[in-house]
């Protein structure tokens, strides 16, 4: 018996202010390549050739160089270990194979100490479009690739600092940290001398995402503000409703640079702003027209 016959280890479903979450077992566990089905490699080949097809001209150069570096192919699921040589050559990081979601503590921790967790099941067939929580190939595809350049991976571990100290100061100043990782690391757009660009892994995971954060009319697109990005509810259940753009991976490193320990206490007293707001003082790439947009339900 494989391990592939078993369901990740789901301990419970836990009740939390965002509804009823899995909640996994958070120990680190070894890749089970061996027991990869056929179909699963075949998922993973289906979904990595129609989003590297999508991703050419509209993902970061960096992430398709990365990629490519890495020796990441659609042919079969990569390797943990082999992936793994790679990221250690080039920025020291390693990567975890864990069970799913991991808790927030835990999951800062790893980021931390340049541990990247990567869920180790990929997703059925029947949900090649569409999953709600994180599988290998959003995890390995979308995640990974960018922990090879050497100011997003020291970008990733500040975060982890960050969110370790944030975890330590309350649930407000999480809240507020959430939000950047989303607006950056899961949604980000950067701006390339050729145009705007994705580096947000939930973007590239997301075939239609991809097409709809470059190319709707819908959604705003706005220049990379910190303390703003903290303010902004999202989207878990649609398309974002805006997107923040970045100039380069050091203007994220640098914006880390401060303690958010102030940030956090300022934040505080203020209201959060909506998904779709455009405030005064925002750096507007494109105003979004609104099309399509529910009129509740951001986080
Ligand atoms: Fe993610």
């Amino acid at each position: 018996m494989g391990r592939m016959d078993n369901k990740p280890a789901r301990l419970e479903n836990l009740h939390t202010d965002k509804g009823k979450v899995p909640v996994y077992a958070t120990g680190i566990v070894a890749q089970p390549w061996d027991d990869y089905t056929a179909t699963d490699h075949d998922v993973w080949r289906r979904l990595y050739e129609r989003q590297r097809t999508l991703l050419i001209g509209r993902a970061s150069d960096e992430f398709l160089a990365a990629q490519d570096a890495m020796g990441m192919t659609p042919d079969r699921i990569p390797k943990f270990s082999d992936m793994d040589q790679a990221l250690h050559d080039a920025t020291g990081w390693t990567l975890v194979g864990v069970e799913g979601l991991l808790p927030e503590l835990d999951f800062f921790d790893h980021l931390a100490n340049r541990r990247f967790p990567v869920t180790w099941w990929i997703r059925r067939p029947d949900q090649v479009d569409y999953i709600e929580e994180p599988d290998l190939f959003h995890d390995l595809f979308g995640h990974v690739p960018l922990l090879m350049n050497p100011v997003f991976a020291d970008y990733m571990q500040a975060y982890g600092r960050g969110g370790v100290k944030a975890h330590g100061i309350g649930a407000d100043a999480l809240v507020n940290l959430t939000r950047l990782y989303w607006y950056t690391v899961e949604f980000g757009l950067i701006r390339q001398k050729d145009g705007l660009r994705i580096y947000g892994s939930g973007i590239v995971s997301s075939k239609g995402e991809s097409i709809h954060c470059l190319e709707s009319d819908a959604p705003n697109r706005i220049g990379f503000d910190l303390e703003r990005i903290m303010r902004t509810r999202y989207r878990i259940d649609t398309f974002q409703k805006t997107y923040f753009v970045i100039d380069s991976f050091a203007q994220l490193m640098d914006a880390t640079g401060p303690d958010f320990t102030p940030i956090y206490a300022r934040l505080a007293t203020q209201d959060s702003h909506p998904a779709g707001a455009v405030l005064d003082g925002d750096r507007v790439f494109h105003r979004g027209s609104g099309e399509g947009w529910a009129s509740d339900g951001d986080v």
